[in-house]
């Protein structure tokens, strides 16, 4: 079935053009919100077109960047081609493109880093500015001129609510099998006259299964026919592995103690190749009828529905490799029962992660001995995803896991270090850490109890003596001793990697 078949409101059909018309109705500066998240559910065919009028303007001396604004990150051909193009200026709220991640770092784009629950209500108090165009991925338009949404929900809602100009991009290279697999909830009302938002379970519906809009804002329909980014996985390597023996051990001996209900709660993951291990190990832990409730759902969450483990996922994208991809349209009937696709404000909305009660893992790139964690910069300066749903989570889970392997870059940099340089998620929030040398769970603990089981379960080998020997220093130097640090050594590990390739002194 063709894109424009899939536009079942027949008097829509008139507003189809071709995507390098549609580029030209966004002007230089404009606020564009965009759909994406986690590598789907992203235009497909504009990006490039708007690159392409980029390079035209550029050439004939004049400016043209754009401001975008999308749920999190997208794909080559979407971020990748405009930041080639020089056609960024402002960027928000997350990014793992490495064309983009240059231009961040080198100054080129202004990226506003956002907890993602919160990116909607932002742009709805106006904090972010106006939104002139939103330009979002759909496959297919009911008669009644509904929007049947992509793989990923992300921020769309809100985006056609807000914007003055509407392009839809039809793509029908994704399943149109999807329709109902999503629940779009939408309450624009603000402080002071909001409500409770009724998701009691993590499998509640309480929405409609389409993005509605102003059908008087489309200035223009696209055409597109292709998949989303192919979100390859590395299979498990023994670190990641470890890990996840540990959380799975963890949960269980929870449960022997009372403190975990007997049949768990519902699960949130993270991004990234040790997150999506973990998710790996609960498929061979002893733990059954699981739930989801986090914001993407990537191979590891689809492999535990499959395998009868995971009875319903709640996510605000789909964002599979290709080979899961292919599994999930050939299943899609199976899948459309226990899957669930939301706005990313109610996906990663503190009220429902509080109350329903997740448990939250997420890979981070360094945490201190005293709990704080740093996701997002490395070596404290540079940028390299941003924050995403892990604060939404963190701050508000049951229980929370921090992962990572104890080093990274051949064993030169220690993932446990002095002071963190830069900190996401504060010691007040921090449960868990689990590195493949071990668990430290920090539930209850004071600052100098949490350095000392820190520093022996979660930091390697190489690098526990010289934590050791700082935090001894530290304690009989420092002036207060309540969080003993040595002020001009803090971070001296990392100027010292910067220095000569190496934190080992
Ligand atoms: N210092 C410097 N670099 C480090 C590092 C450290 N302490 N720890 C890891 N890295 C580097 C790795 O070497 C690797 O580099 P490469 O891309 O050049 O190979 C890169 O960071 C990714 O590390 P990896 O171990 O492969 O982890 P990952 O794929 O699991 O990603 C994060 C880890 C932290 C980058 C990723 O999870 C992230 O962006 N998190 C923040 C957002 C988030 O948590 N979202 C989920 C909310 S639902």
């Amino acid at each position: 079935m063709s894109a424009q078949d899939r536009i079942r409101n027949l008097s829509l059909q008139s507003r189809l053009m071709s995507a390098a018309q549609a580029a030209s109705l966004i002007s230089h500066n404009a606020n564009v919100g965009m759909s994406g998240f986690t590598g789907a559910g992203y235009p497909k065919v504009l990006p490039k077109a708007i690159a392409e009028l980029a390079g035209h303007e550029h050439s004939a001396g004049r400016p043209y960047k754009i401001n975008i604004w999308t749920g999190a990150s997208t794909a080559p051909d979407c971020d990748g081609v405009l930041a080639q193009a020089r056609a960024i200026n402002q960027r928000l709220p997350f990014n793992s493109d490495r064309d983009v991640r240059q231009e961040i770092n080198n100054g080129e784009i202004n990226f506003i880093d956002i907890h993602l629950s919160s990116v909607a209500q932002l742009a709805q108090f106006g904090f972010l500015g106006h939104l002139d165009i939103a330009i979002i991925e759909v496959i297919g338009i009911t008669e009644e001129g509904l929007l049947i949404p992509s793989t990923a929900v992300g921020n769309n809602q809100t985006w056609l609510d807000l914007a003055d100009k509407v392009i839809l991009e039809v793509n029908s290279g994704l399943p149109l099998q999807m329709e109902g697999m999503h629940d779009i909830y939408q309450d624009n009302a603000i402080p002071p006259h909001r409500t409770p938002i009724n998701i009691n379970r993590a499998d509640d519906r309480i929405g409609i299964a389409h993005l509605k809009v102003d059908l008087d804002k489309i200035v223009a329909i696209v055409e597109s026919n292709a998949p989303d980014r192919d979100n390859v996985f590395s299979e498990p390597d023994t670190k990641s592995k470890q890990i996840a023996e540990y959380v799975v051990d963890f949960l269980t001996h929870e449960i022997k103690q009372g403190r975990l209900p007997k049949e768990m709660l519902p699960i949130q993951s993270g991004v990234g190749n040790v997150a999506n291990a973990v998710l790996a190990g609960l498929l061979t832990g002893p733990f059954e009828k699981l739930y989801g409730y986090t914001e993407v759902l990537q191979d590891g969450m689809l492999d535990l529905i499959r395998a009868g483990k995971m009875l319903t996922a709640s996510a605000t994208a789909v964002s599979l490799s290709a080979k899961a991809f292919k599994d999930f349209v050939d299943n899609i009937d199976f899948y459309r029962e226990r899957i669930i696709l939301r706005s990313q404000d109610i996906s990663n909305h503190p009220e429902l992660i509080r109350r329903l009660g997740i448990i939250g893992m997420n890979s981070m790139i360094e945490a201190d001995i005293y709990g704080n964690i740093n996701s997002t910069h490395v070596m404290g300066t540079g940028m390299m995803n941003g924050i995403g749903g892990s604060g939404d989570f963190a701050r508000n889970c049951y229980l929370n896991f921090f992962v990572t392997p104890s080093t990274a870059k051949d064993d030169k940099i220690s993932c446990i270090v002095p002071m963190v340089s830069h900190v996401d998620h504060t010691e007040h929030d921090t449960q868990i850490i689990v590195t493949e040398q071990g668990l430290a769970d920090l539930r209850g603990l004071a600052p100098r109890q949490r350095a000392k089981v820190i520093i022996e379960k979660c930091a390697h080998p190489d690098f526990r003596d010289q934590l050791q020997d700082y935090y001894d220093r530290a304690l009989k130097t420092a002036k207060g001793i309540h969080t003993p640090h040595i002020l001009t050594e803090a971070l001296s590990w990392h100027q010292h990697f910067i220095e000569t390739g190496s934190m080992k002194k």
